[in-house]
């Protein structure tokens, strides 16, 4: 059976671009694959965190990936920092980056941008640090929304970078991005993605918003200059992005939309769009509420971690007796 490896960072609530673009992917994908999907605290705290606010966030998540749908018999969840394997894995990888390729990693300018001296070396060793998550399990596809896709590619030349010098060791993983909902974008701007660390709350949609936060903020969502409801990413890029949206909360193509909708204005096709969404999310919504304060979400996670350390320790040994590091 093949292996899926996925990561979410616990930074903020989900929003509906991680949803659309990542999770809502993940739950087809148990029932034919060995999925590991991870919390990983450890990539949060290349930016400062709050320890009460990073704590929460890690339980919502758990939370969050059930609510979905995962099924904690078929799929291995757990907590990054709970594996120690990864940020040992992670320095090894670090020490077969360059800097320059770090550098010219997308998020990590993004990122740094306007820090000036103070930008955080973990943003820099962020990409080897995942690199070690997937390779750690042997993985053969990653499910990401398209912001990754640069990471995912540094993975395979530090994978295979590795193997060259100590012999095949790790297994190439390919990426895999959905075709639709890659890249939700932010509901005020619809050339920016969507981001749960957008100061602008009215920018994203959180997967637990509340129905009349929900309906407020498509409501105030950015349309386009001419009032046709037409998919036209070039140039109606905002109602291309909720057309997206749209389409993927309710099953209904793109096409079949722009037919429902044409002639009508904006008004309606809003008011619609946020129902779809909030039908969306209630279900998981409910489901989220009976978990996170369950101690069976505990034992999930116990028993998650537990399976995750067997895995890893053993490409980790393997790893570091092909390097000469391991005595036994
Ligand atoms: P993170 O936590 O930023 O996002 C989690 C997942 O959601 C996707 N995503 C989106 N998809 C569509 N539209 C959007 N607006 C949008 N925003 C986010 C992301 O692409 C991602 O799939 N570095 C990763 C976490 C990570 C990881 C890994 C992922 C760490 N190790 C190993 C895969 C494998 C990240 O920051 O994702």
């Amino acid at each position: 059976m093949k292996t899926i490896f996925s990561g979410i960072q616990p930074s903020g609530i989900l929003t509906l671009g991680n949803y659309l673009g990542a999770m809502k992917h993940f739950v087809p994908l148990q029932d034919e694959f060995n999925c590991f999907y991870c919390i990983v605290d450890q990539h949060a705290i290349t930016v400062p965190q709050e320890p009460a606010v990073l704590k929460e966030n890690i339980r919502r998540l758990a939370a969050l990936y059930l609510a979905v749908g995962l099924d904690p018999e078929k799929v291995t969840l757990f907590i990054q920092s709970e594996v120690p394997a990864h940020a040992k894995l992670g320095w090894i990888m670090l020490c077969t980056s360059y800097v320059g390729e770090l550098e010219r990693m997308t998020q990590f300018k993004d990122k740094s941008s306007g820090r000036g001296e103070s930008v955080p070396g973990g943003l820099l060793a962020y990409p080897p640090l995942m690199a070690a998550d997937i390779l750690l399990y042997n993985t053969d596809f990653v499910p990401v929304g398209e912001d990754q896709k640069q990471h995912l590619e540094l993975t395979r030349d530090l994978a295979t970078r590795f193997n060259h010098r100590y012999g095949e060791i790790f297994t190439i993983p390919d990426v895999r991005v959905a075709e639709v909902g890659a890249r939700i974008m932010s509901l005020q701007d619809g050339t920016k993605k969507m981001s749960k660390s957008d100061p602008n709350q009215g920018g994203f949609i959180s997967m637990l918003d509340d129905p009349d936060t929900i309906v407020k903020k498509v409501k105030r969502a950015q349309t386009d200059s001419d009032n046709a409801i037409r998919f036209d990413k070039e140039n109606k890029p905002a109602i291309s992005n909720l057309l997206t949206i749209y389409s993927l909360c309710s099953g209904k193509t793109i096409a079949e939309l722009e037919a429902m909708y044409e002639g009508k204005g904006y008004g309606a096709f809003k008011s619609d769009l946020a129902e779809v969404v909030v039908d969306t999310l209630k279900p998981i919504q409910d489901r989220f509420h009976e978990l996170f304060s369950s101690p069976e979400l505990d034992e999930i996670l116990s028993a998650g971690a537990e399976k995750a350390n067997k895995v890893a320790g053993e490409m980790l040994h393997k790893v570091e007796t092909a390097m000469g590091m391991a005595r036994l």
